[in-house]
């Protein structure tokens, strides 16, 4: 590979620096892991399938004006981003009610909920993201209150969006999480999304049999981590099976 400069290393990814001052390259690593980094393992190829399932997802988000980082695919592993400045909030989105929210208010697994919940994380794993109200992002000062406004509304329209999406896919999508970051034109600041869409970061469930095909299958040592998350590629129509091998064989 290229010598680059590496700008920051997160658990699935890698910003480098771009080709402009203001992108970066977005590398996606075949590292796994949940619980705060306490469950770590490598899913072969995961990362060639969320870049191009993100690329997919963060291009018809930009055609209904949903606006986000995502300008182009590079390559199999990489994609060129707009450099934003990241805002240290975690916004989860949940249909269903599973994973955190059951076991922390007791709701009975699986129960549809009567409209879609908001959930805000502060972003900083030596605290372990905690849950946080709008009351402390406004009063810590992490969003304004206009960002926030604005955060909230993007968050259900990429809702609205992505459950019709993957319905006509024959999958549920059952909660997500999303992360938004603000993009400066002179004095004027909007507010952009950010990060990735993909099966690491969303919960799909197959509408007919409820079988998981996200991150929760390797959370969960369900087995068969690689094989939902081509799955859900191939559903999307963003690799085929064929190409899919032809990438890894190449890769490893
Ligand atoms: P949770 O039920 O564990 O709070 O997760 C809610 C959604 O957020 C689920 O789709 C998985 C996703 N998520 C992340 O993307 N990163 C995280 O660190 C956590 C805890 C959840």
């Amino acid at each position: 590979m290229k010598s680059r400069k590496k700008i920051y290393e997160g658990k699935a990814k890698i910003l480098y620096k771009g080709p402009e001052p203001n992108t970066l390259i977005q590398y996606f690593k075949d590292d796994a892991t949940a619980f705060n980094n306490k469950k770590k393992a490598q899913i072969p190829g995961k990362g060639v399938l969320n870049n191009f399932i993100s690329e997919l997802l963060m291009t018809r988000l930009k055609d209904i004006n949903i606006p986000n980082h995502f300008v182009k695919r590079i390559n199999m592993r990489e994609q060129l981003i707009r450099k934003l400045e990241i805002i240290p909030i975690e916004i989860v989105v949940r249909n269903i009610a599973t994973g955190s929210l059951v076991k922390r208010l007791g709701i009975k697994e699986g129960k549809v909920l009567s409209r879609p919940i908001i959930e805000f994380y502060l972003k900083n794993d030596k605290l372990d993201d905690p849950i946080i109200s709008e009351e402390h992002i406004i009063a810590f000062e992490w969003a304004l209150p206009n960002e926030l406004e604005e955060i909230i509304s993007l968050s259900y329209r990429i809702n609205d969006f992505l459950t019709g999406y993957f319905f006509s896919l024959n999958i549920r999508l059952v909660d997500f999480k999303l992360e938004y970051g603000r993009l400066w034109k002179n004095d004027e600041v909007s507010i952009i999304l950010a990060d990735e869409i993909s099966p690491d970061n969303c919960r799909l469930w197959d509408l007919k049999t409820n079988k998981k095909l996200d991150k929760d299958r390797f959370r969960q040592d369900l087995g068969e981590v690689d094989k939902a998350y081509k799955e859900v590629a191939y559903r999307l129509g963003v690799l085929s099976e064929s190409e899919f091998k032809k990438v890894i064989k190449s890769d490893l």
